[in-house]
């Protein structure tokens, strides 16, 4: 029985590992590698704007794993801090020799691994600073990871990957989770048995297990989307809102509450802990773009840690860890959270909308029908 408060993430995986006598202990290795990159993370972002200020001195941590350039010898940051983030994980984890490759948002195309290391069989995908907006006002912003494993062919041959590699189903995720960076740092990660929350102790600069057994409550009363976007949501979507909006009075006979922290992984790490609904829907604001939320490295690990945890993803109409990416950087409706809610969600996209619906006198088993 895991400990909350004793066990360390690396004690955790150990744990786990022993579920698969034949692991080699790479997988384990790598989410270190990952969760060093958060740690990373984390020191910088807590440094606020002085981590721009010209002379401010950074961790060694930060100096330590910058390529030349980047920070310079003063630690002074000279990127943007998603750049940078993007670097972190990049240099934690391009030398180990798990991964065949990497993609994310921060980049066009996959990174290749340098000639100088060996490849190994994961491909790492990952958003390494989500909810950007919200960077310089000191709210909570977290980052993304996913696990996949390259197709066999490629480890074999130890080709350059392609994106196609990376076009995988979200059902096809061997871990994901993600860092919050907010009051506390914590890790939040599904190796396919569950989810379970750790805590940075800063003392020890290990992430400690906090949470043992995550799991989002089936029913609740909160939900959370940009209503500024109503005006473009989908007739569901709007019908949903409506009926919360309604509360006690209106169909649904219970009173909603509403939050919009506009940092996904923050969103996703309230409804973890005390459930609620997350939507951020395909809408007709901008034709060429299903939905604001990327596939591959927000809502397919989310999606999967949500159902870890026995919440529901969807993009509204089929579960998101079903779709078949087309793109690297495929965007695509997202609602996730409390199961019952997103089922809710799912009904009204399948429903015909009441404008579609045959007039009573018509339907089915009605008068005028046989
Ligand atoms: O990465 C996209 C993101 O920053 C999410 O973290 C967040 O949920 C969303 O965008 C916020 O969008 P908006 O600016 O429309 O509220
Ligand atoms: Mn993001």
């Amino acid at each position: 029985m895991p400990l909350s408060g004793r066990w360390t993430l690396t004690r955790y995986l150990i744990e786990q590992r022993r579920r698969f006598p034949g692991a080699s202990g790479d997988f384990n290795a790598l989410l270190l590698d990952v969760a060093l990159a958060c740690k990373a993370i984390a020191r910088i972002v807590a440094f606020g704007t002085l981590a721009d200020t010209v002379g401010t001195r950074l961790p060694n941590g930060a100096n330590g794993i910058a390529p030349g350039g980047q920070l310079n010898v003063q630690g002074e940051v000279q990127k943007p801090l998603d750049v940078l983030s993007n670097e972190i994980f990049i240099r934690m984890n391009e030398w180990n020799g798990h991964l065949a490759g990497l993609a994310s948002e921060e980049m066009d195309g996959p990174k290749q691994i340098p000639a100088s290391y060996p490849r190994g069989k994961y491909l790492l995908v990952f958003d390494p600073l989500d909810g950007s907006s919200n960077i310089d006002v000191n709210v909570s912003v977290g980052s993304i990871f996913s696990i996949l494993r390259a197709p066999q062919e490629a480890i074999d041959s130890g080709r350059d990957v392609t994106e196609a590699d990376f076009l995988q189903p979200g059902a096809a995720q061997v871990a994901a989770g993600y860092a919050i960076y907010g009051p506390t740092t914590m890790l939040v990660l599904s190796v396919g048995n569950g989810v379970a929350g750790f805590t940075l102790n800063p003392n020890l600069g290990e992430f400690v297990l906090s949470q043992p057994d995550i799991r989002v409550p089936e029913q609740t009363q909160e939900f959370a989307i940009n209503s500024s976007n109503s005006r473009f949501w989908e007739p569901p979507v709007k019908r949903y809102v409506d009926e919360c909006l309604a509360g006690k009075t209106g169909p649904r006979g219970k009173d909603f509450n509403m939050r919009w922290i506009a940092s996904m992984v923050a969103e996703a790490h309230r409804i973890l802990m005390r459930g609620g609904v997350f939507l951020y829907p395909r809408d007709t604001k901008d034709p060429a773009k299903p939905g604001r939320l990327r596939l591959l490295y927000e809502a397919n690990p989310i999606g999967y840690v949500m159902e870890q945890a026995g919440g529901r993803a969807s993009t509204g109409r089929q579960p998101i860890l079903g779709v078949k990416p087309s793109a690297l950087h495929q965007r695509i409706g997202v609602v996730f959270g409390s199961k019952d809610e997103v089922e809710r969600i799912e009904r009204y996209h399948h429903e015909p909308a009441p404008s579609e619906a045959p007039a009573p006198l018509f339907a089915p088993r009605s008068l005028f029908r046989d």
